[in-house]
């Protein structure tokens, strides 16, 4: 029996907010369209900030907040799917930042926006093979470098940002942990790699069914396996902000009561793998998520692919 132990989170969040009627000077869309059918009413884009500098200060605050020092990881791994470079991985760079030893293991994982979720697992496998106690498991996006700005129906979806969590192996613990992956090729699709511009493909009325099906079916299992009948069971439940639509529609069918399932989408949008870890540490700084509680945690994205974790925290 073990199972990670996120000891502290951290975020960032570049410093120019982007509102829906500013993106209505570009293209044609309104406030009422995008928060309607999404729940977003503003994102953060990143102007002089890279991938690595949202990293850099969203481990930093979540290392201070855990009281781990350099010597304290083992493990870094950074998940995004908009890394700075194609090489050397933000994850490398990251460890020269913040000075990890050498014997750190470090490397960028993609699983679009169930990254997060992929790098807790991974993160808690290899700390078994580590003589250092922590990981660090950071998602970190820059999706404005890889939107068509002038495409009204992706651009007004995603924001850019990191969050941070430190992670102790905890062999007093345990949690439940399900991974999924369709093999689709189509229904999220970002060029790549080649010369700039890039664009998002998207059939989103196919991501939403599968993101209900998925989600749903992801939150059925864990309850199942940690041997609870109700959803109202868990203390929190926080998923991929990708869609307020998507998590209002699982909750219903679901039977949760109001504001089990957290959402903050309105003022970030959908910032793939740092959507979770950002709410997490936008939760625990509020107080709103604390030691002992129940939470249950849902990505799913590009790929398909989707990942769920049930854990105390
Ligand atoms: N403003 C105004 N009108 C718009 C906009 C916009 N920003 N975007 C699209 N439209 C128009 C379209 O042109 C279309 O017009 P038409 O009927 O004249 O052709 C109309 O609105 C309907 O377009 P749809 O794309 O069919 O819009 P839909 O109602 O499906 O809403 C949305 C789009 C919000 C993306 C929806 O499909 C959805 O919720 N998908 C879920 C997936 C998702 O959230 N993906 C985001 C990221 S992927 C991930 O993280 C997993």
């Amino acid at each position: 029996m073990s199972a990670p132990h996120i000891l502290a989170t951290g975020r960032c969040l570049p410093e120019r907010v982007v509102t829906n009627e500013e993106l209505n000077q570009r293209v044609d869309t309104s406030d009422e369209w995008v928060f309607s059918r999404t729940g977003i009413h503003q994102r953060h884009f990143c102007e002089e900030e890279t991938g690595l500098d949202l990293a850099v200060s969203a481990a930093r605050q979540a290392m201070d907040r855990a009281g781990a020092t350099a010597a304290d990881i083992g493990v870094c791994l950074v998940a995004t799917f908009t890394p700075d470079h194609a090489s050397p991985s933000t994850a490398c760079l990251l460890q020269r930042e913040l000075g990890l030893e050498e014997d750190t293991v470090c490397f960028d994982l993609n699983a679009a926006c169930a990254g997060f979720l992929y790098g807790l697992k991974t993160a808690h496998a290899l700390l078994s093979d580590t003589p250092r106690p922590c990981a660090l498991v950071v998602g970190a996006e820059v999706i404005s470098r890889v939107m068509d700005h002038t495409d009204r129906g992706t651009c007004v979806l995603f924001g850019d940002g990191a969050g941070a969590a430190v992670v102790r192996r905890d062999a007093s613990r345990r949690w439940h942990a399900v991974f999924g992956t369709r093999g689709d090729p189509d229904s999220i699709r970002v060029q790549g790699p080649g010369p700039l511009p890039s664009a998002i493909h998207m059939d989103g009325r196919a991501v939403f069914r599968f993101a209900v099906e998925v989600v749903e079916q992801s939150i059925r299992q864990l309850l199942e396996r940690e041997g609870l009948v109700s959803i109202n069971d868990l203390d929190l439940v926080v998923c991929h902000q990708a869609n307020a639509r998507i998590i209002d529609f699982v909750a219903k069918r679901l039977g949760a009561r109001e504001g089990l399932f957290f959402k903050n989408m309105d003022r970030y949008g959908n910032t793939s793998a740092a959507s979770i870890p950002i709410a997490l540490d936008e939760l625990v700084q509020a107080g709103a998520l604390r030691p002992g509680m129940r939470v249950l945690m849902v990505g799913f994205g590009g790929g398909l692919t989707w990942a769920g974790a049930l854990l105390e925290w």
